[in-house]
Formats: C-alpha cells, sequence, structure tokens
C-alpha cells in the first residue's frame, strides 16, 4: 500500500489530488516552483476543509489529520521518499519531461511517477525516464476531491506491476477506476466530443439556437447541463482547446472537427462564465433566452447527439480503448452522465442506432456520420452491450 505521495504542481489539479491522498491517510508532499501557488494551495484547502465541517462531513479532528498529512515544499528533491508522485504542472510536454527526468534522479528505484495529463501521450512523457516501466498516466476530473471518476493510462513502457499499483491505490483513494489506452482524449475527453461537436452542428445548421438545444439534452435526455451552459462552464478557450487537440492528434478525422462558432467565441473572449459572456450573457440583469419547447424538435436535437455519443463509445470499444463496463462508468462518473452511453445503446436497441447513423449519413455523406463497425456486427447478430 502507497503510503508516501509526492504531488508536483500545487494549482487546481495538484491541490485536489494532495486533498484526496491526504484525506486516504498517505502522507503528501506537494511541491510548486511558485511560492505564491503553494500558499494559495494551502490557504484554499483550509478554506474547503472549513466549509465541510459547517457542512457536518467532517470534524475539527479530521480537519488537522488532513492538514498535518501535508507538506508544501518550494524544492523538487524534497520528494524524494515519494513511493508514487503524480504530475499536474502546466500541459507542455518538454517542461513535464524536464521534470520527470530530475524527479527520477532523487526518487528509489521502485518509485512510481504519474502524469495528469489530459492531453500528452504517457508514451511521450515516460520516454524521458531512465525507467520507463515506472511511468503511468493517472488522469483526475476537476474538481478531483468531488470526481469519483479516475482514468488510468499505461503507456506501451507501464509494466504490470506500476499499474496493478496504480489502479490499487486509486480504488483505495474511493475512487472509481476506469482503465484506457493511451490514445488522444483517453476515454471521457473523447467520448464526449460529440456532446458538444454535434450540439454546435445543430447550430451552425440553424435547427435551433442554444438556448433550445440545452432544454432539448436537459428536458428529454436528463443531461444536468446543456452543452452550451456546460461550455461556458468550462470556458470557450479551454473547451475549444481540448476539441482542437483530439482533432490533430487523430490526425484530422472529421468526425472531431472543431466548431467555427466557439473558435470565433473564444478568439472573441467570449469565453463564457469566467468573462461574463459566452453563448449566454452572465452580466447582472441579463435575461436567459428561452428555448423553443417544441417536444418533437427537442427529441430530433437530443436523439441525433445521442447516437453520435453512442457511435463515439462504441467505436472506443471497438478498438479497445477500454471495456465497455469501463466506458459506461467514465461517462457517469466522470461527466455526471445520467446513464452510460452503452447501456442507453441496449435501451435504444441497436438497430435503432444503426437506422440514425445510417440516416445521418444518407443525408450528409459526411465521415463524421459513419457508424461503428461494432454497431454494425451487434446489429446483425442481434447482440446488446450488457
Ligand atoms: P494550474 O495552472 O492550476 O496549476 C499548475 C501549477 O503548476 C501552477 O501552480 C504552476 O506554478 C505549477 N508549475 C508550472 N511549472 C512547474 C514546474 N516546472 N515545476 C513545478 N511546478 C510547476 O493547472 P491545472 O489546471 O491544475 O492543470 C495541471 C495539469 O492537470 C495539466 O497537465 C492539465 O492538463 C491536467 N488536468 C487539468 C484539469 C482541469 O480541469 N484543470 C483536469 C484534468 C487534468
Amino acid at each position: 500500500m502507497i503510503k508516501t505521495v509526492g504531488i508536483i504542481g500545487s494549482g487546481t489539479m495538484g491541490s485536489g489530488i494532495a486533498q484526496v491522498a491526504a484525506t486516504s491517510g498517505c502522507t503528501v508532499k506537494i511541491y510548486d516552483t511558485n511560492q505564491t501557488a503553494l500558499d494559495k494551495s494551502k490557504a484554499s484547502l483550509e478554506k474547503i476543509l472549513t466549509r465541510l465541517i459547517e457542512k457536518g462531513r467532517i470534524d475539527e479532528v479530521e480537519k488537522s489529520r488532513i492538514q498535518t498529512n501535508i507538506t508544501y515544499v518550494n524544492d523538487l528533491a524534497d520528494l524524494r521518499d515519494s513511493e508514487l508522485t503524480i504530475e499536474a504542472i502546466v500541459e507542455n510536454l518538454e517542461i513535464k519531461q524536464k521534470v520527470f527526468a530530475t524527479l527520477e534522479t532523487y526518487v528509489s528505484d521502485t518509485a512510481i511517477i504519474a502524469s495528469n495529463t489530459s492531453s500528452l501521450s504517457i508514451a511521450s512523457i515516460a520516454s524521458s525516464l531512465k525507467k520507463p516501466e515506472r511511468c503511468v498516466g493517472i488522469h483526475f476530473f476537476n474538481p478531483a476531491p468531488l470526481m469519483k471518476l479516475v482514468e488510468v493510462v499505461p503507456a506501451i513502457q507501464t509494466s504490470k506491476t506500476v499499474l496493478d499499483i496504480a489502479v490499487q491505490t486509486i480504488s483505495d483513494w474511493k475512487k472509481v477506476v476506469a482503465v484506457a489506452k493511451d490514445t488522444p482524449g483517453f476515454i471521457v475527453n473523447r467520448v464526449a466530443r460529440p456532446f458538444y461537436g454535434e450540439s454546435l452542428r445543430i447550430y451552425e445548421e440553424g435547427l435551433a439556437d442554444f438556448a433550445t438545444i440545452d432544454w432539448s439534452l436537459k428536458t428529454i435526455g436528463g443531461f444536468r447541463m446543456g452543452p452550451f451552459e456546460l461550455m461556458d462552464f468550462i470556458g470557450n478557450d479551454v473547451n475549444y482547446t481540448v476539441t482542437e487537440t483530439v482533432f490533430t492528434a487523430f490526425y484530422y478525422d472529421p468526425r472531431y472537427r472543431p466548431a467555427f462558432t466557439q473558435k470565433r467565441l473564444s478568439e472573441a473572449g467570449y469565453l463564457g462564465r469566467k468573462t461574463g459572456k459566452g453563448y449566454y450573457d452572465y452580466t447582472e440583469g441579463a435575461v436567459k433566452p428561452k428555448p423553443i419547447e417544441d417536444t418533437i424538435l427537442a427529441q430530433q436535437i437530443f436523439d441525433r447527439v445521442l447516437v453520435m455519443l453512442i457511435n463515439e463509445a462504441a467505436d472506443a470499444l471497438f478498438l479497445n480503448i477500454a471495456s465497455a463496463a469501463d466506458i459506461d462508468n467514465a461517462m457517469t462518473k466522470g461527466v455526471n452522465y445520467p446513464k452510460g452511453l452503452l447501456s442507453w445503446a441496449d435501451e435504444k436497441g441497436i438497430s435503432w442506432c444503426v437506422e440514425k447513423l445510417d440516416a445521418l449519413y444518407d443525408e450528409y455523406h459526411e465521415d463524421r456520420y459513419r457508424c461503428s463497425p461494432l454497431l454494425r456486427k451487434m446489429n446483425k447478430e442481434n447482440k446488446s452491450f450488457f
């Protein structure tokens, strides 16, 4: 069992991961090059734990136990005793590789070095190590203490022992593990793309406005937030970059092509909630536009987005990115989808999925609407996912 944990980077993710590890009883050292970031991390933990006391979730003793478990350090060498180090610094391959190579000179031969990267390949980060087999992806979701899912991503270099320890540790931290292949977007950031992309496409075709599309997915689909509300929440700069990165990493597969609508919003600085304006206006007194509450239109919008999500999930299974159970868990626990997409496919019927996709393909003759070979095969064989 891992007892000593190092965290590199005390920003949003590093601070959250440190809290998770410390809560589970690990001794955590969190390192950052920026003293202000370390101070901020410490102050924010104090605030979070105080709020948890107010809500009756923890008591003073627990708060002090968690805080005592975390030490804030400004020398990477201080992580020398860490059995597991999780890096959560700026998303830049060269900087990560440099930090990994330096850290390896301090830690023991058996120490595991993990990255929380969202978009870089674990193989490329691992290649900076003398012992690349000790490297693994451990991808948390924001906010790390609240989101149940963690994707564990072995690189081609990762040893079986390291993968097993990573899975065990994250389970010990009371998280739901989904093991994903080292491919762009892992599970969630790949499978979720059509939620945004197809909704943007529906808007660009002039079929419905933002409010109506959001309303359709919430009312009929049971999604907690509509795609445009969610993009405004995440930030259009961040969401656009993820889409563009996935698109580029997939050698420009048209299925992942970003939308000009979002690019322009991002360029204009309409980033969403954080700038007061995105798809919606968040300035004081602004009136939220009303959706057109047409249930036939809403069903069409929902069906189209859902079938594209199902197709993406089915294709991820077809290409062995993860198991069916892990794909479904990833979407319900990582991004709070109301149902797993493969279970949803079973519920709707595989033949329904194939017919819908083929109808879209017939209408547009675009590669983005190609039906996954797995769905087609299952339909012929009359099979379901579960
Ligand atoms: P952040 O900007 O909040 O924090 C990054 C921290 O790393 C900063 O405090 C910075 O001072 C520090 N840092 C930068 N270079 C460093 C170096 N060479 N050595 C030590 N510390 C250094 O970033 P955030 O959002 O926490 O993201 C960190 C990583 O987690 C990225 O790889 C990102 O892709 C990944 N990630 C982010 C998620 C998010 O929603 N923000 C979700 C999942 C993964």
